[in-house]
């Protein structure tokens, strides 16, 4: 693949592994511009980008926020709460006055699964997907896969569990379709009522055993409690789940030792993950957060018309 034909980037589902992988490549160049003493380049001087975040976040929307700076384009917060969305305006209507406002490109999160695909039908801006309800957030696998490969050299043949709060998780479902894509052998792992068997369809394997899930895992990619999607309690107690599913010492003495530990953050220390295993050197879990900001460099780069860099 020579260049990047997509103005938007609405999934994982969508892309081939070939323009996955383009995507990974580019990134590699904008992780060396961040390790750089003066981190900023004008690839992007005089374009637009307008953040819409209409759901909170902490990490997506400072990481577009910062990609954007770095690469000299004009970044505009909005916080729906402060908006005209309170008011009554429609989506849509939001968006086509940030696009009449001349934004190149809008970053949108939403709770609502389609919000960044209904826009990108009739936006001329590009439209890039931070998050929809339980659908997809594609630079979180993106950022995901960058990392495994940073750190492994490879996602080929690997075995990645992802357990937890599959159900209503965005990261899940762009990570299985994006990992399947690339070769890796995904695990979906977690409580039945949460880790439905449907998902084996997509190529995968599921289990309610969490021993057997991380027993041969390279990489273990834990997820929380989607409390604000699940409209009723998929489990009797945060206790009962953390002692038959969370990742506890115990259990993490019995995993491979080179296995990597993984969250797309926020991460509720005590329940998903025990304190001391997400801050040990075994867990790459702000790494990823940084590997962040080059992924998105390279998507706004590239779905702003950019051509492949060199790294
Ligand atoms: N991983 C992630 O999407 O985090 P935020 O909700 O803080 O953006």
């Amino acid at each position: 693949m020579k260049t990047w034909q997509r103005k938007d980037l609405l999934g994982m589902k969508d892309l081939s592994a070939e323009e996955i992988l383009f995507l990974l490549d580019s990134a590699k160049a904008f992780k060396q511009i961040g390790e750089r003493k003066i981190k900023k380049v004008p690839t992007l001087r005089g374009k637009t980008v307008i953040n819409l975040f209409v759901e909170p976040s902490t990490r997506t929307r400072t990481s577009f926020e910062l990609s954007a700076i770095r690469l000299s384009a004009d970044v505009i917060n909005i916080n729906a709460s402060a908006s005209s969305l309170v008011k009554g305006e429609t989506l849509k209507d939001t968006a086509l006055n940030l696009q009449a406002l001349n934004a190149d490109i809008i970053v949108i999160r939403h709770s609502a699964g389609g919000a960044p695909h209904f826009l990108a039908k009739f936006l001329k801006a590009s439209v890039i997907n931070a998050g929809d309800g339980a659908h997809e957030h594609p630079t979180q696998a993106l950022l995901d896969a960058f990392t495994i490969r940073e750190k492994k050299g490879r996602i080929e043949g690997l075995n990645v569990t992802i357990l937890g709060d599959i159900l209503y998780s965005r990261v899940a479902r762009s990570d299985l379709w994006m990992l399947t894509k690339l070769g890796a052998n995904v695990t979906l792992a977690g409580p039945a009522t949460l880790v439905p068997r449907e998902f084996e369809k997509f190529g995968c394997r599921v289990t309610h055993d969490i021993d057997e899930a991380i027993r041969d895992a390279d990489v273990i990619n834990l997820l929380r409690i989607q409390h604000e999607r699940q409209r009723k309690s998929a489990f009797p107690s945060i206790g009962e789940y953390t002692a038959l599913y969370g990742l506890n010492k115990e259990r993490f003495a019995r995993i491979k030792p080179d296995a990597m530990i993984m969250h797309p953050g926020p991460i509720n220390r005590g329940v998903e993950i025990d304190s001391d295993i997400a801050d040990s050197d075994r867990s790459v879990i702000l790494q990823q957060v940084t590997n962040g900001l080059a992924v998105r460099m390279a998507v706004l780069y590239l779905c702003s018309g950019g051509q492949k860099v060199e790294s």
